[in-house]
């Protein structure tokens, strides 16, 4: 199956499996729960949940098993947006072409929906089937973990302190390590463990996600000054403005490009123990990304 037609079938795949999942909009107290559906079905590139089924394909398991991780994984990524957005963190009035949650439903309840969605996350992931090499515990750890101070939320709070200030390209990477590439290695990693990967397996695509991870921040700073507000559905040239500590703005737009081009090679590397044939998704996935232009 061709890239594009397999991203378009397990995003859908995905959309079906959460709205199952998920409260139903009409659901008391409404306005909760038709908020969570607003920035959920909003047409994100549903990058985490396909990395993990990928990942779970890799090693041979059964997309099933990896769904309800694939899900969670969204929507810990989905909450992450809506309180990155709002006011005393970006500041941000567009996400997924449309108008931000608190824009919509106010900052009060756009607090709600991202804590109901980090909440919804842990309800989904319980519904994980534990695998001979990984209890249920070890899936929930994987995703708690990386969702603590200790990753996003830590690398968060890098990210705004370092607004305004000059860093190094070591402190840049440190911020990006813990916001994007943490959640991204635990899709591959939740994946992986939903296929009973071994330990060989799960160090590669830890590597690979890792990678992939840093590389995909790097992308995104790019996008934000190179790419229309129309095209990312967010607003362009937003972090010059605030003066964000981003890779073009340490290192430059050419630099920046050649970083993520090397960090993407360096994630289709470390997927050297998988052979040819079975990382095949996952280095077109890789390539794909760096080429993406949204
Ligand atoms: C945006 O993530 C936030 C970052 C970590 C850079 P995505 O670019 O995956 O956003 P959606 O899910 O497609 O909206
Ligand atoms: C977002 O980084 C990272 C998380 C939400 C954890 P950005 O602030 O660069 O993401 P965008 O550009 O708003 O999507
Ligand atoms: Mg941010
Ligand atoms: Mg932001
Ligand atoms: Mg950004």
């Amino acid at each position: 199956m061709e890239l594009k037609t397999y991203l378009k079938a397990q995003a859908k795949a995905v959309d079906a499996a959460m709205k199952g999942y998920l409260p139903k909009a009409s659901q008391h107290p409404r306005t909760i729960h038709e908020a969570m559906h607003y920035v959920v079905f909003a047409g994100g590139k549903r990058l985490r949940p396909i990395l993990c089924l990928a990942a779970n394909e890799a090693c041979g398991g059964k997309q099933e098993d990896a769904m309800p991780a694939a899900c969670a994984l969204e929507l810990m990524h989905t909450y992450s947006l809506v309180h990155d957005d709002l006011p005393a963190m970006d500041d941000d009035d567009l996400r997924r072409g449309r108008p931000t949650c608190h824009k919509v439903y106010g900052e009060g309840m756009a607090v709600l929906c991202g804590d109901a969605l980090l909440t919804e996350s842990f309800v989904l992931l319980s519904k994980i089937k534990a695998a001979k090499r990984y209890s249920a515990a070890d899936f929930v750890h994987e995703l708690a973990l990386t969702g603590s101070s200790r990753k996003l939320i830590g690398g968060q709070v890098l990210d705004l302190e370092g607004e305004k200030t000059q860093l190094t390209k070591r402190g840049l990477i440190r911020i990006h390590e813990a916001k994007t590439a943490a959640l991204l290695m635990s899709s591959l990693r939740l994946g992986a463990m939903s296929s009973n990967a071994t330990q060989s397996q799960l160090e590669a695509l830890s590597l690979f996600g890792y990678k992939l991870g840093l590389a995909f921040q790097v992308i995104d700073d790019i996008l934000d000054v190179t790419q229309s507000t129309e095209k990312l559905g967010k607003t362009a040239g937003k972090d010059a403005v605030v003066e964000k500590s981003t890779y073009p703005a340490v290192i430059g737009l050419d630099a920046s490009r050649k970083e993520a081009t090397k960090l993407t090679r360096q994630a289709m590397q470390a997927l050297a123990p998988f052979g040819k044939k079975r990382s095949e998704r996952l280095r077109e996935i890789a390539a794909y990304l760096l080429e993406r232009d949204y």
